[in-house]
């Protein structure tokens, strides 16, 4: 049996990670599901978002699937106890610091996107976000009362060469199997670290002469997506502008319930989780849509397992079912989040 960490985590992180575990289980039999708590749902039963088993877990396992963390009536605890920091914990601690995450206009939901159908059929771009560093990891940060004696918050944005290197390597490999063109995107006209953000992946690409890299700035970046998307391929972007230009481009493919993403270190150890956060305005509602995390499974297989073919089954399943007509209330329609779930099964 193959050991797959399953953390379902908070608000609808359940509900989508179950339909994932249902379509797997039939495309990989062979795979054995291992659930630890997370997030919130770790805190309350704990005291802890990221208790020592889930990752013990987490890093003893082939892969993880994870859905997603995030609970409203814990925001007032410290930083460090609330439920975002088990997501963050397991990037830093399993070193996750290559994020792929697709943006793929399924042919059957061209016109579900708030642009115009045209704008986005056919649209297939990857973004690389990096994920172990930038604003969200540097030191110092923290609020503390300044020499005028007012509070104030500092967070520090940092990224050595190294950090930077490592994902451009990710970003230009990945380019070499599509169509070879790489957009980085920064705001080096402003920011020190993305002055050398730019420098570095420039010494990258001289060695993929076969790729073309151009850069652009992130506000630029956020108007091109949204006016002309099909010019992009692979974009290569930093912790945070990634975030940012990952949410805005799932609207480009109908929902932000699209978007899967893997996010893997050097040794291939990968977590698989959908873009989108633990949606506590539809939770316990069988209103979410499971196709991020059903796709995200599908990356599973592909990165983690090799199974490109599994990879591909999933895929298809969910091309067909969208083409049947299947769309959850986000995309337009009313079927539930079990039922979606159902309707993959059906075309698998
Ligand atoms: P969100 O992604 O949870 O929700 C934003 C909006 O999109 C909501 O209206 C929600 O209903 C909708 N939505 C999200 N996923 C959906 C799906 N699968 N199907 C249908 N609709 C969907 O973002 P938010 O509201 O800003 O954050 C909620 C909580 O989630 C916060 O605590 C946040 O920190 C956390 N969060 C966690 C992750 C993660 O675990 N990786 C990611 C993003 C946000
Ligand atoms: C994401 C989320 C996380 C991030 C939060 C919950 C820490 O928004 O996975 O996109 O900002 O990376
Ligand atoms: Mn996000």
């Amino acid at each position: 049996m193959t050991r797959i960490a399953l953390l379902a985590g908070d608000g609808i992180g359940p509900e989508v990670t179950e339909q994932a575990r249902r379509v797997l289980t039939v495309v990989r039999p062979d795979l054995e599901f291992v659930e630890a708590l997370v997030g919130g749902a770790a805190y309350r039963v704990s005291g802890h978002p990221l208790p020592p088993e889930t990752l013990d877990i987490a890093r003893n396992s082939a892969a993880i699937l994870f859905g997603a963390v995030g609970d409203f009536s814990l925001d007032t605890l410290p930083r460090e106890l609330r439920p975002e920091q088990a997501i963050l914990g397991l990037r830093r601690e399993l070193d996750l610091f290559a994020n792929l995450r697709p943006a793929i206009v399924w042919p059957a939901l061209a016109d579900a996107s708030s642009l115009k159908p045209e704008i986005v059929a056919g649209l297939d771009i990857l973004i690389i976000r990096e994920l172990t560093g930038d604003i969200y990891f540097g030191q110092p940060k923290g609020i503390a009362i300044n020499a005028a004696g007012l509070r104030e918050g500092h967070d520090t944005m940092r990224y050595d060469e190294a950090q930077i290197a490592r994902v451009a390597h990710v970003a230009f490999q990945a380019a070499e199997k599509r169509s070879k063109r790489v957009t980085s995107v920064d705001k080096a006209n402003v920011l020190e670290t993305m002055q050398l953000w730019r420098d570095v992946v420039i010494e990258v690409s001289r060695d993929y002469p076969g790729i073309a890299l151009d850069h652009m700035y992130v506000d630029n970046a956020a108007m091109q997506l949204v006016k002309n998307p099909k010019a992009f391929d692979v974009i290569l972007t930093g912790n945070m502008f990634g975030d940012i230009l990952s949410d805005q481009a799932s609207m480009l493919t109908g929902s932000i319930g699209m978007l899967p993403s893997a996010s893997l270190n050097a040794d291939s150890l990968g977590l698989y989780e959908p873009i989108h956060g633990s949606a506590p305005d539809i939770a316990g509602q069988d209103a979410a849509n499971p196709l991020a995390t059903i796709l995200s499974a599908a990356m599973l297989l592909r990165h983690s397992l090799a199974d490109e073919a599994g990879a591909v089954r999933i895929e298809s399943a969910v091309e067909a079912a969208l083409a049947s007509g299947a769309r959850t209330r986000d995309l337009g329609g009313k079927m539930g989040c079990t039922a979606m779930g159902d309707a993959v099964l059906a075309a698998l």
